[in-house]
């Protein structure tokens, strides 16, 4: 069964999101470092114009906010995201580096700021986020 977040992580990310998107290139920017120490190889599959592809980021960030709420959206929206990164050729251990990229991100940035709370309640949508564009597994849907 896909994994589900409770209303109080939705509320918390929602409510201190335009905050967070104050400082969405930030985050882009520093997803991706941590993403190419973590992959250096990953570098090579970008052909993307560094400055458009971190404003794709981060829309998709506020997206994917948008439809926390909004289960079939948000399962839409993943299932997008997995197909065009299938085609990329991201495996299951590219989606958890990518994890660990954005959490370290949103600390680098945002760290001050933000409570225990809602770090965690990014995590929980980062990970529900990346289950849903990761090669499916055997045992569940
Ligand atoms: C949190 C996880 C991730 C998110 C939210 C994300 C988001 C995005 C977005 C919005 C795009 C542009 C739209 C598209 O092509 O679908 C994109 C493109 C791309 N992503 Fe990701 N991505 C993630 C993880 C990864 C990982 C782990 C890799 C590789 C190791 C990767 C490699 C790529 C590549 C190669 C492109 C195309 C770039 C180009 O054409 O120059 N992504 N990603």
């Amino acid at each position: 069964m896909e994994r589900q977040m409770d209303q109080e992580a939705k509320r918390l990310i929602q409510e201190n999101f335009s905050k967070r998107f104050a400082c969405k290139s930030q985050i882009s920017a520093r997803f991706y470092d941590h993403l190419f120490e973590l992959m250096p190889d990953a570098k090579n599959l970008f052909t993307n114009d560094a400055v458009v592809q971190k404003e794709m980021f981060a829309t998709m960030l506020a997206t994917v906010v948008r439809s926390l709420d909004k289960p079939e959206l948000f399962k839409s929206v993943g299932q997008k995201m997995a197909e065009s990164h299938a085609r990329y050729g991201v495996d299951t251990r590219g989606y958890g580096l990518a994890s660990t990229a954005l959490e370290n991100a949103l600390c680098d940035v945002v760290g001050d700021d933000i409570s225990p709370e809602e770090l965690a309640a990014w995590k929980g949508a980062i990970d529900r986020l990346t289950s849903l564009m990761a090669p499916p597994k055997s045992e569940d849907t």
